[in-house]
């Protein structure tokens, strides 16, 4: 699937993806607050429960029974995704549920995924949250990297840094196997570089640019387009202490110096007794407005959001491969 990275127009500012690699680190959570946090801002939200293999957003979102799921639209039940949209109990946020309850249903087709985009594109919503499911799947990274705007959520925790980093690492590989899925000598140097072996000397994207050099013209350019396209920003989870906030310089320096990434930090949010106690009953949690320190959180973090939404100034390019 193409990284969407790049493309210009409608979808730059609606489309958002929620994923992290590790199970349990909140990304549902995450978009569920953002979702309710952005509808406060004033915007139109979609919530989609992308995570095809254990969905369980609509529960997060105090529905217990969905009428329909994203597999009616899969299967075309229904002919446009507005009729598997719908209302919760919060004002302006919408939700798609998601369908783990057909087997095969963790991994659409091409055509299905294709339609799918197609239609998000469309839907009437000023922005679009894709909560992720938890792994490397192909049909994962694909949603995440159709969507221009991408978020990692990660927790202070080592193994959680790790899989975000798999994760981002998964994005960039899959990008730039779609990018030269008809080169099998580029194909072959990728390989190389996505593989941990000790001893290859291909071990970064630097290096693999370097490596490009010799298969001649436009390949270490559209190597370079798509590491810039990819426009990653950070969401650290769970915070107890203030200096876990720092764990995010660890995943930007190292995706930095192996992947040629500049990611971004989006905020932080804290742990939070009040939510984690509200779980069995966010419906609850989320009409009555609760005050929570992980809610104040959101808030501010959707409010960068929508300021970044206002006409773009020109953002600095990630600059070359290179570190
Ligand atoms: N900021 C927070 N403070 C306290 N508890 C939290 C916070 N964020 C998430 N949690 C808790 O972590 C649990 C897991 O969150 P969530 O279901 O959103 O994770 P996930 O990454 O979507 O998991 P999965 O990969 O299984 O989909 C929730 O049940 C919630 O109790
Ligand atoms: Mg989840």
């Amino acid at each position: 699937m193409k990284n969407n990275g790049g493309e210009a127009g409608e979808i730059k500012n609606k489309l958002w993806a929620i994923g992290g690699g590790k199970g349990g680190v909140g990304k549902s959570i995450v978009t569920l607050m953002l979702g309710i946090s952005l509808a406060r801002l004033g915007k139109k939200v979609t919530l989609v429960d992308a995570d095809l293999g254990g969905s369980n957003l609509h529960t997060l979102a105090g529905i217990k029974y969905p009428r329909y799921t994203l597999a009616d639209f899969i299967n075309r039940n229904v002919e446009s995704i507005e009729e598997v949209t719908m209302d919760t109990p919060v004002e302006n946020v919408k939700l798609i549920c998601g369908a783990d309850d057909i087997l095969g249903m963790a991994n659409p087709k091409y055509t299905q995924k294709t339609r799918l985009f197609n239609h998000l594109k469309r839907l009437e919503a000023d922005v679009i949250l894709l909560d992720l499911g938890a792994g490397t799947s192909f049909t994962t990274i694909d949603f995440f990297l159709y969507a221009p705007n991408k978020i990692v959520v990660l927790t202070p925790q080592i193994t959680s840094v790790q899989n975000a980093y798999g994760f981002i690492k998964a994005g960039v590989y899959r990008c730039l196997n779609e990018a030269f899925s008809k080169d099998d000598e580029a194909l072959g140097l990728i390989k190389r570089g996505s593989v941990s072996v000790q001893g290859e000397p291909i071990d970064s994207i630097a290096k693999l640019y370097d490596a490009f050099k010799v298969l001649g013209e436009g390949r270490q350019e559209r190597l370079q387009s798509c590491i810039d396209g990819l426009r990653i920003k950070l969401i650290v989870n769970m915070v107890r202490e203030a200096r876990e906030k720092n764990v995010s310089t660890i995943i930007k320096s190292v995706a930095k110096n192996y992947l040629s990434l500049s990611i971004d930090d989006l905020g932080t949010a804290q742990y939070d007794n009040t939510l984690y106690a509200s779980i069995n009953n966010m419906s609850d949690f989320l009409t009555k407005k609760r005050a929570s320190m992980a809610g104040i959180n959101f808030y501010d973090i959707a409010s960068n959001i929508v300021k970044g939404m206002k006409p773009p100034k020109s953002r600095a390019k990630a600059g070359p491969v290179k570190p």
